[in-house]
């Protein structure tokens, strides 16, 4: 037996598998029913006494080299599949099978809630505007009468990013906008500005240190806190439906006066909704606009808890897990 001829034919097998179909047929070839050991040990049975002891030794390292030639070789193939991985790919080339395909997957529990309120705001008459995440601590704070020393920084407490000029916060919530647009626009406007907002919260079922918000300003001659209710009635209505009702309750907000806390009655159950108020003269100053002349009302609720109230979920912390099986849901 020509152990020798068998091994150096399998190294050069060996060095020209490319993927796991050539190593298949590579381990095949020589460790299958067909293969050359797999013929000489056939012949052991004929065999008998020293004849068959030496066939038999000579077999058994014979397997062990080849064993080890296809490890190797499976230990190549893995190591540069691994570093495919990051790889860059033809985004061009042709899909996974259709079975794969079919599940691409939908969209998240806060996207829908998100989706479904640009289209009635929009009905309704708003501009979706866009909004920075990481704002200034003039505008999330003191532009809406919350200077460093205002005890109602403390709810809204954050991550600072460190030793920037400007004092940048990853914003706390998106009422930072109200002046930023003051500035820039002239009234009559009704906007909508949705986007995450961060804060150093203690994780729990109903709260959780970034959510989704949605901000409300609207600023026009005669705007007032009956238009503010109607609006968010009409919203509830549609979004939760139309027996949904709503009620205020007495809060305070340093840049609304009066501030209210909405809340709407789902399934027998007042929920809260967020907060909302006629917006501070101060507020309206500061983005250049005259109190005397023009009023508004802004409100900010949770994308989170709309969704929540809408798909009967008891903990929002599952929104943020991985779980596809929780997600698949809605
Ligand atoms: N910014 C407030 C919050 O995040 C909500 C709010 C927005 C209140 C607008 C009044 C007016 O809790």
């Amino acid at each position: 037996m020509d152990s020798n001829k068998a091994i150096a034919e399998l190294k050069k097998d060996a060095a020209r598998v490319a993927n796991t179909n050539d190593l298949v047929l590579l381990k095949s070839k020589y460790l299958g029913k067909k293969s050359f050991i797999a013929s000489e040990m056939a012949k052991l049975s004929l065999l008998q006494g020293d004849d068959r002891a030496k066939l038999g030794k000579q077999l058994n390292t014979l397997k062990t080299s080849v064993t080890d030639i296809i490890q190797a070789t499976q230990d190549r193939l893995d190591k540069s599949e691994a570093d495919h991985q990051y790889a860059p790919f033809d985004i061009s080339s042709p899909g996974r099978s259709l079975s794969l395909r079919s599940r691409v997957g939908h969209l998240h529990p806060s996207s829908l809630v998100l989706k479904e309120s640009y289209q009635i705001f929009t009905e309704l008459g708003f501009a979706i505007v866009d909004s920075p995440e990481i704002e200034t601590d003039w505008y999330n704070f003191e532009a809406l009468n919350m200077p460093e020393v205002h005890p109602a920084r403390e709810m809204q407490d954050t991550f600072y990013i460190k030793d920037s000029k400007q004092k940048l916060l990853p914003r706390t919530h998106t009422s930072g906008m109200q002046v930023r647009f003051m500035q820039a626009n002239k009234p009559p406007f009704k906007i909508l500005v949705p986007g995450k907002v961060f804060r150093n919260e203690n994780e729990d079922a109903t709260h959780s240190w970034s959510f989704n918000q949605i901000e409300g300003l609207v600023v026009g001659e005669g705007v007032s806190m009956s238009d503010l209710k109607g609006t968010l009635l009409q919203v509830v209505k549609r979004q939760l439906g139309d027996s949904t009702e709503i009620r205020f309750r007495a809060s305070y907000f340093p840049y609304t006066e009066p501030s209210v806390e909405v809340d709407a009655k789902y399934q027998g159950k007042w929920l809260e909704l967020g907060g909302a108020g006629m917006v501070h003269p101060e507020v309206l100053m500061r983005g250049g606009i005259d109190p005397n002349k023009y009023s508004g009302f802004a409100f900010g609720w949770g994308v989170e808890r709309i969704a929540a109230i809408k798909y009967n979920i008891s903990d929002l912390r599952q929104l943020w897990r991985p779980k596809i099986e929780f997600l698949e849901q809605f």
